[in-house]
């Protein structure tokens, strides 16, 4: 196989630099140690691993984003909330998916367009047994992303809908010349398109979406995909199919098999920090064996997200269909008194570590992961945005977000990382999870999460190749206990501040983490 004993070396040495510029290694261990590779080919962090996600599920839209044109309590624009615009808007949200879920399933989109109060009311039949009337629909999204500043992803109905019903609603929102939803679209108040880019075939599909076989779904795609067009035969559009549950690796092999790579921009993947189905556990009141036990599942995300890529580099080893984790984040019982199918939940320090430590994840994956959604935006499971009435607030999840964007668009720094363990009766965690990235200014900066309920962390961290760093300046997300979460009577209970425990010396940085605590360090 190789022609001499130097050609074979020369290999190994290839495939250790490969490793070394392009992979981050995990190793627990009895000392925290991070070596951060700062020279070598870099990844882009793609900015869309920052999305979110907007259901017609209980509070999110209904209250939550929207609250009605005719709402005189709550400040508004056209209906849309605009503290809710203000607090997006400094997250940078790179793009948001609309309108499901497994409604978008059920929803038809020509019953939310045209003037409202002829709209039709339909029952949401997943999420409540609730009346829709529908007074929230396609432009009412799309106006809203302008306003936000971001881009939309819109998950079309495969389950109970037809390829024509989505051929005509992509002509609706794209299309700039003649034609009949074209057309539509302007009496209904629209002149331009809003070309829309990110499209969702189906949610789901092996459950809610159509409880489908892989090979049944697949086949569907292709059709779909077909007849989804941006006009001018180039295939642009970045349509995304419906991927796996979880560890349903037989899922990804069959559609990274079956779908021509051609027609799909990337393959979705759901993951939820849920301790059991049957069992959640409150959102609040929880034990350290209930904390435990979800960071674990938080934890399985670097495993299902390696698995999962495997697979597809061996059908695409240039990677050029992405892995979208477009449903991701923390399920626990709804808050008492809630309705159960509204799907309500406080947001704690707990759900703050779930963030930190994912998006750590999806960072350092960034050359396979190139977009996510957190679920969801506001007043359902993991928000990052809880409103009631015209009271609005930011949940600890909101300021992990707030404190990674510096990683939108950045250049991946690959990392070796060393860490102890946070153990709980005879199992065990990485205490320590990490990414780093540096900006086109220059400024290099390193995400550290310690998840271990009550030892801090020292830990030390080696820039290679970096002798240009002069100043280390951070901010730190912790609390008092894991359970504080913020309230409308005490909005401002967690929030980031200043953090002034990292020392840096020549081309080495010593910080030490407190228990349960998000650390940003900037270097410059
Ligand atoms: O996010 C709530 C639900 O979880 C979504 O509607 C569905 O896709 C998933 O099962």
């Amino acid at each position: 196989m190789f022609s001499s004993p130097h050609a074979f070396f020369v290999r190994l040495a290839c495939l250790l630099v490969v490793c070394l510029t392009t992979v981050t290694a995990f190793a627990q261990g009895t000392a925290n140690k991070i070596s951060i590779q700062t020279t070598g080919p870099q990844t882009t962090i793609s900015k869309h691993i920052y999305g979110h996600f907007a259901e017609h599920l209980g509070r999110c839209i209904y209250g939550g984003f929207y609250v009605g044109e005719n709402n005189t309590k709550v400040p508004h624009v056209k209906g849309i909330r605009k503290d809710v615009i203000e607090a997006l808007k400094q997250l940078n949200i790179p793009n948001l998916r609309w309108p499901g879920g497994c409604f978008a399933d059920t929803y038809h989109w020509k019953d939310g367009v045209g003037p409202k109060d002829k709209r039709p009311k339909i029952v949401n039949v997943w999420w409540g047994g609730v009346t829709e009337d529908n007074s929230f629909g396609t432009h009412d999204f799309l106006d809203m992303c302008e306003l936000l500043g971001t881009e939309p992803y819109l998950a079309a109905n495969v389950g109970s809908g037809t390829v024509q019903e989505l051929t005509e609603w992509l002509q609706y929102v794209n299309f700039g010349g003649v034609s009949p939803m074209s057309a539509w679209r302007k009496e209904n108040g629209r002149e331009n398109p809003w070309k829309v880019n990110y499209w969702g075939v189906g949610n789901e599909a092996w459950g809610c979406g159509g409880n489908m076989k892989p090979e049944h779904y697949a086949n569907i795609y292709r059709q779909y995909a077909t007849f989804m067009t941006d006009w001018n035969n180039s295939n642009k559009l970045f349509r995304i199919a419906s991927g796996a549950n979880g560890a349903d690796y037989n899922w990804t092999e069959v559609l990274m098999r079956d779908i021509p790579h051609n027609m799909l921009g990337g393959l979705a993947l759901h993951h939820y920090s849920v301790i059991e189905w049957n069992s959640k556990g409150p959102a609040t009141g929880f034990s350290e064996e209930q904390y435990f036990k979800t960071m674990k599942q938080a934890w399985r995300m670097e495993e299902l997200v390696t698995r999962h890529s495997t697979i597809m580099d061996k059908y695409d080893p240039a990677k050029r269909v992405a892995l979208v984790v477009d449903e991701w984040g923390g399920w626990y019982d709804v808050e008492p008194g809630t309705n159960p199918g509204f799907l309500f939940q406080q947001n704690t320090m707990r759900d703050a570590m779930i963030a930190g430590m994912t998006l750590n994840i999806f960072n350092n994956h960034a050359d396979r992961v190139r977009m996510a959604n957190l679920a969801q935006t506001i007043n359902v499971l993991q928000a990052v945005i809880l409103t009631d009435e015209e009271k609005m607030i930011l949940t600890p999840t909101y300021h992990v977000m707030e404190m990674y964007k510096v990683h939108q668009d950045a250049k991946l720094l690959p990392l070796t990382l060393q860490t102890k363990d946070y153990a709980f009766g005879n199992d065990k965690l990485p205490a320590v999870s990490a990414s780093a990235s540096v900006d086109a200014q220059g400024r290099t900066h390193i995400s550290l999460v310690n998840v271990d309920a009550k030892n801090a962390q020292d830990v030390s961290i080696d820039l290679f190749g970096a002798t240009t760093h002069k100043t280390v300046s951070g901010r730190i997300l912790t609390s008092k206990t894991l359970q504080d979460h913020n309230t409308f009577d005490k909005p401002a209970n967690i929030k980031p501040v200043a953090f002034n425990d990292a020392k840096l010396k020549g081309g080495a940085l010593n910080v030490t983490v407190p228990p349960f605590s998000v650390v940003v360090l900037e270097l410059k």
